[in-house]
C-alpha cells in the first residue's frame, strides 16, 4: 500500500492557524493531513469535518487505549466522522485491537503504535518491565497487531525492514521522523529523507515542521512529495 502524498502533521493549537496554513495550498490540491491530540482536543470533531469538507484525507492520531468495549464504541464514532486512518496502542492487546477494528470497519486504515519512539530500551525495561530488546518488543507488538487484523503500525523508518520481516510485506508501515536532505532535524533523533524512507519500504510518511514551518509550505511540500515519489 503506497500513498503518494506525504501526510502533513497539522501540529497547530487552534482552528485559525489550520485555516491560515491550508490557505497556502492551491484550491483543488487534495492533501493528506494528520490531526493529533492537541488540535483535536482544542477544536473537537469540527476540525475533522472542516478538513474533510475541503477534500483532504485525514489521519486522526489519537492513539486509543482502553477496554475493548470502550474502544469499539469510540471507533464507531470516528468512523462516522469519515476519518481515513486512525490508530490505537498495541499495548491494549489483541482483544482491544480486534474490537477497534470491528468499530472502525473497513472504511479506512487502522494502525497501531508499538513502542513510542520517545521510549528508550532502558525505560521500557524499567517502566514496563519488558525484559527484552526494544527491537524485539516492536516486532512482537507488530505481530500482535497483524494477528488482530489491523493494517499496520506507526514506526521509525529504521524499523520497517525488521517489522515487515516479522509480519508480511504488505503490512503497512507509516513513518514519521522524515527530513529533507539538509534541513533542521529539530528534536527528532534518527531521521531519514523521503527517498531513503521509500527505499527502506515505508508505505506512508508523516512530515510536520519541514512543511508547516517553511517560508513557502507548498513549495516545501512539493519538493518532499517529489523526493518521496522519485524512482528508486
Ligand atoms: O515536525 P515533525 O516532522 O517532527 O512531526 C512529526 C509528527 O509525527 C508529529 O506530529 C509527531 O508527534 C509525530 N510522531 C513522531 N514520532 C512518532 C510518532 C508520531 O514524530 N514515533
Amino acid at each position: 500500500m503506497f500513498e503518494t502524498r506525504p501526510i502533513i502533521a497539522l501540529d497547530f493549537p487552534d482552528f485559525d492557524s489550520v485555516k491560515a496554513f491550508l490557505k497556502k495550498f492551491p484550491k483543488g490540491e487534495s492533501l493528506y493531513v494528520k490531526i493529533g491530540m492537541e488540535l483535536y482536543y482544542a477544536c473537537g470533531a469540527e476540525i475533522v469535518s472542516y478538513v474533510k469538507s475541503l477534500g483532504h484525507s485525514v489521519f486522526l492520531d489519537l492513539k486509543l487505549h482502553d477496554i475493548p468495549n470502550t474502544v469499539e464504541s469510540a471507533m464507531k464514532v470516528l468512523a462516522k466522522l469519515g476519518v481515513d486512518m486512525t490508530n490505537v496502542h498495541a499495548a491494549g492487546g489483541v482483544e482491544m485491537m480486534a474490537a477497534a477494528k470491528r468499530g472502525f470497519g473497513d472504511q479506512g486504515v487502522l494502525i497501531a503504535v508499538t513502542q513510542l519512539t520517545s521510549t528508550s530500551q532502558e525505560q521500557m525495561q524499567d517502566n514496563q518491565n519488558i525484559q527484552t530488546t526494544l527491537e524485539e518488543s516492536v516486532r512482537h507488538y507488530a505481530r500482535k497487531t497483524a494477528e488482530a487484523g489491523l493494517d499496520g503500525v506507526v514506526c521509525s523508518a529504521h524499523e520497517v525492514i525488521s517489522i515487515k520481516d516479522a509480519t508480511s510485506s504488505n503490512f503497512v508501515c507509516l513513518t514519521p521522523g522524515i527530513r529533507p536532505a539538509g534541513s533542521e532535524i529539530g528534536d527528532q533523533k534518527r531521521v531519514m529523507t523521503p527517498s531513503q524512507a521509500k527505499a527502506a519500504g515505508s508505505d506512508y510518511i508523516v512530515v510536520g515542521r519541514p512543511i508547516t514551518q517553511a517560508q513557502d509550505p507548498y513549495q516545501a511540500y512539493q519538493a518532499i512529495k517529489s523526493d518521496w515519489n522519485a524512482a528508486l
